[in-house]
């Protein structure tokens, strides 16, 4: 059950500069925002990251993930979603906080499962090219970052969404990495090269489809993991976030069991 529904409520764009300094305020939020396309890690990472901060974790992908959950759950054939269908559908989604993150609920149940499923894979992109869906997301990420210093991640967390994020990082691999991780995450085992191959293709047309908001900030760290293990790309992240808030290393260490 999810609890302590937080409402879409519209904050204002935030006043700090990128990488170089820690806030106007030093009890200003902090917000790192890591961006980068399908199966770059994103989530994993900035969910370790934010364990390691003692930050909250924002997956703005799984809002967009939970919109279309909620869609097809009222309307299965996704030939006939409107806009207007969608952003009905996904009234029913809050944003709820957890632990060291905030997470989706619909009806106000814990969705993780069924967000992550193939079928709301599927029709995901097309449901984030709305522009009243995009503007919904992003009013729900950004009152979450009012109240807490925030790991948010996405494709447009450090353009759009939080153009002066105290920390933007850019997280790309190769495409057959990203895919093999993908399949191991899911699948508990080692995949075959001719699933890789087929996850590869999948990956590579969702990176076609979500090619318009996938921007990469100019002053963006852009970090390619492809021969990084996690733990070194939390590393590099955390140390970057520890350099621009000028906060020490008081929370766990990257290497805490606890904070993965
Ligand atoms: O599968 P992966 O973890 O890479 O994707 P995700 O972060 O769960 O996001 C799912 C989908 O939401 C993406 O394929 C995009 O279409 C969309 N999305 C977006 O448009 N903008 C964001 N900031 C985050 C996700």
């Amino acid at each position: 059950m999810c609890l302590g529904l937080v409402p879409g409520i519209l904050a204002g764009p935030r006043s700090r500069d990128c990488v170089t300094a820690n806030a106007d305020s030093p009890t200003d939020p902090v917000v790192i925002a890591i961006d980068g396309p399908a199966a770059s890690g994103k989530s994993s990472t900035a969910h370790w990251v934010a364990s390691v901060l003692g930050y909250r974790h924002v997956d703005s992908g799984a809002l967009y993930r939970a919109a279309t959950a909620a869609t097809l759950r009222s309307s299965p054939s996704a030939d006939s979603w409107t806009e207007g269908a969608v952003l009905e559908s996904a009234a029913n989604v809050t944003l709820s906080p957890r632990d060291t993150s905030f997470a989706p609920c619909i009806d106000g149940r814990d969705v993780e499962a069924e967000i992550r499923g193939a079928e709301v894979t599927q029709h995901v992109s097309r449901v984030a090219q709305m522009p009243r869906v995009r503007a919904w997301v992003n009013n729900l990420v950004r009152d979450a970052a009012t109240r807490h210093d925030v790991v948010v991640d996405g494709r447009d967390m450090g353009t759009a969404v939080f153009p002066n994020a105290t920390l933007k990082v850019f997280l790309i691999a190769d495409p057959w990495e990203r895919a093999r991780r993908r399949l191991t995450q899911q699948m508990k085992r080692r995949p075959t090269d001719t699933e890789i191959a087929e996850e590869t293709d999948r990956i590579v047309q969702r990176d076609a489809n979500d090619a318009t908001q996938t921007v990469q900030a100019k002053d963006a760290v852009l970090i390619d993991t492809t021969y990084l293990t996690q733990p070194e790309q939390v590393d590099r992240i955390v140390a970057l976030a520890r350099a621009v808030t000028h906060r020490g290393s008081e929370a766990s260490s990257v290497d805490d069991p606890e904070s993965r």
